[in-house]
């Protein structure tokens, strides 16, 4: 299946993309995570995104649209991939829908994961993230390591991501709104949007996810 995620920052996607990527056997593919282990190897691509990030703006299209065409025609991903945070605005949507046109397939869904803003505010606050490998995603309540400050996963060390502190958070909401919801209405002319409600325990969202899928086939 090839698969979009969106939702907005801190709904869950990159914890619900871990789980309903083995699911389907598809790759998880999230640009954030991708700009993060730029950042991290100090590559000129990271050094260019991470003003951006650090700011709670997009990273420019000229930048992420390569990046994220690069990651999707790897071997891994012929056969299908979730996508997590791209595309994120019109002309992302655009550039994918040109992609796959060309290459003669389609996306199977949207899913749209719905959380109130409140939630979202709460979720990021409590969000550590692992050194290591961004997609290692704990909270300090929700969904805590067993042992404090350590990745379950992989045992690195957790942190608190830079641009997770209120005034950027602030910033990544009003972007979500402005830049990344009309996307949703871009898929819906489609039909191809399937909208849950993102609350509640993560392995419920998971299977609700996977049953709306399902529907989609
Ligand atoms: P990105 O990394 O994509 O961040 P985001 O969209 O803001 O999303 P988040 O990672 O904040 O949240 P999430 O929905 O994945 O939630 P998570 O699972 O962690 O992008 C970062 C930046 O990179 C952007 O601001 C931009 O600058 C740049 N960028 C990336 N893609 C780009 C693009 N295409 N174009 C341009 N720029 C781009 O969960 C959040 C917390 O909640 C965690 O602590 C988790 O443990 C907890 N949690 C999860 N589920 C539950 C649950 N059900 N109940 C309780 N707690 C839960
Ligand atoms: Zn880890």
């Amino acid at each position: 299946m090839r698969i979009v995620l969106v939702g907005p920052p801190g709904a869950g996607k990159g914890t619900q993309a871990v789980r309903l990527a083995k699911e389907l056997g598809i790759p998880h593919i999230s640009t954030g995570d991708l700009f993060r282990a730029n950042i991290s190897q100090q590559t000129k691509l990271g050094m260019d995104a991470k003003s951006y990030m650090d700011r709670g703006e997009l990273v420019p299209d000229a930048i992420t649209i390569g990046m994220a065409k690069d990651r999707m025609e790897q071997p891994d991903a012929e056969g299908g991939f979730l996508l997590d945070g791209f595309p994120r605005n019109v002309s992302q949507a655009e550039a994918l829908d040109e992609l796959l046109t060309s290459e003669g397939i389609r996306l199977d869904a949207v899913l749209d994961l719905e959380v109130p803003e409140d939630e979202v505010v709460k979720r990021i606050a409590g969000r550590r993230i692992c050194r290591n490998d961004s997609s290692h995603v704990f909270h300090v309540t929700y969904t805590p390591p067993k042992k404090e400050g350590v990745c379950d996963v992989c045992g690195g060390e957790l942190y608190q991501r830079d641009d997770d502190s209120e005034e950027t958070v602030r910033t990544r909401l009003e972007v979500y709104h402005t830049q990344t919801e009309p996307i949703i209405d871009y898929y819906k002319t489609q039909g191809l949007v399937v909208t849950i409600s993102a609350l509640g325990p993560v392995d419920e969202i998971t299977q609700r996810a996977l049953e709306a899928l399902k529907r989609e086939k």
